[in-house]
């Protein structure tokens, strides 16, 4: 299933056939909705329904959870905004968006931070190291409740193998809508093109980008292999996805709601990562099999040895990310062995 961009005007109707939003109930059931830009059979639209059904069988006399895929509640972007204010509850948000609301989620948005996917896991999973950050929207009026694996990005273009960064020069690729992704493709070469996932189907196809960056599941569930034929595995980035909710609920919520709540945000994140590894490698086989995609696997390090300079220069800018950024460093070093 691809995802298109949904006009505004679009989104605006799905919004206004809803019930009054924030605080709406059916009978007398609070809905809960959560938004994410996934398709229905991605591994987080699998785990936002178990969450669904966990909730309804603890609390379904009170709540009614009630997700929506594909954007259509909009774009991430948008999605957060509505969560900021309440207008939803939660939505999924790329960790490299929330850079613009705070600086803190920049640090997962390094390109090599972490020297495996353990080393990745260990270090979302640690509260040393994920608290500060999650917390730090509260002002802005949402939180992290969750983490959910996104893979490892890379590079994918329609007509261009990537084996080293010169082949990125002259080509633009979409990023991400973030300072910090726009600043690792400048280094690398290539022209940083941002723009919303929903619109890069659409922009590959009319060759408005030369290519875009992302895991596996772009090119099968969002069918971008359809257009682009070359996969690079240079592995720049191990960016989750965050699910945030509204802070004026997660406060509302009395402390026995709220400790199944919780349960349930960790039952997100278990079930998401149980579906992602086979979603890997189903998305690779169609893409290999079906979709003609050639996957190739450059030396990594000429990619890496250009973008390590921006751990640096965000520590100079924020001092005070270095402490979770040494922590890295020896999840890094604990877990350098089991990968690559
Ligand atoms: C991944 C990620 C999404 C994100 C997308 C993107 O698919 O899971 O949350 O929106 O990348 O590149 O925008």
């Amino acid at each position: 299933m691809k995802t298109f961009r949904k006009p505004l005007a679009a989104v605006l109707c799905v919004l206004l056939l809803l019930p009054a939003l924030s605080g709406c109930s059916a009978g007398d059931k609070r809905i809960i909705r959560i938004g994410h830009n996934q398709a229905t059979d991605h591994p987080t639209n699998i785990a936002l329904l178990a969450f669904e059904e966990f909730i309804e069988s603890k609390l379904g006399d009170k709540y009614d959870v009630e997700v929506y895929p594909s954007e259509l509640l909009g774009s991430q972007t948008d999605m957060v905004q509505l969560t900021q204010t309440g207008a939803i509850d939660f939505c999924v948000a790329s960790n490299s968006i929330l850079e613009t609301f705070s600086s803190n989620y920049t640090m997962f948005n390094l390109p090599y931070l972490f020297s495996s996917s353990e080393a990745y896991h260990a270090a979302m999973d640690d509260p040393e190291v994920a608290d500060p950050i999650f917390e730090s929207t509260k002002q802005a009026g949402f939180e992290a409740v969750t983490w959910i694996d996104a893979g490892t990005r890379n590079f994918y273009t329609v007509d261009t193998p990537i084996n080293s960064p010169d082949d990125l020069k002259g080509l633009k690729i979409r990023v991400q809508q973030s300072p910090t992704n726009v600043t690792m493709m400048s280094l690398l070469g290539g022209s940083a093109t941002p723009m919303g996932f929903g619109e890069v189907y659409t922009a590959l196809q009319s060759k408005v980008i030369d290519g875009a960056e992302n895991n596996e599941l772009a090119l099968t569930s969002n069918g971008h292999g359809d257009v682009c034929k070359f996969y690079s595995y240079d592995m720049h980035q191990m960016i989750p996805d965050i699910l945030i909710g509204n802070c004026s609920f997660l406060d509302g919520l009395s402390e026995e709601e709220r400790a199944i709540f919780e349960e349930g945000f960790k039952l997100v994140n278990t079930v998401e990562r149980e579906e992602w590894g086979a979603a890997v490698e189903a998305a690779k086989d169609r893409a290999a099999n079906e979709q003609g995609v050639t996957f190739l696997y450059p030396d990594v390090q000429p990619f890496q040895d250009i973008c390590t300079p921006m751990h640096q220069d965000l520590i100079d800018t924020i001092p005070e990310l270095a402490p979770i950024y040494e922590r890295i460093q020896e999840l890094n070093a604990e877990y350098a062995s089991a990968e690559q």
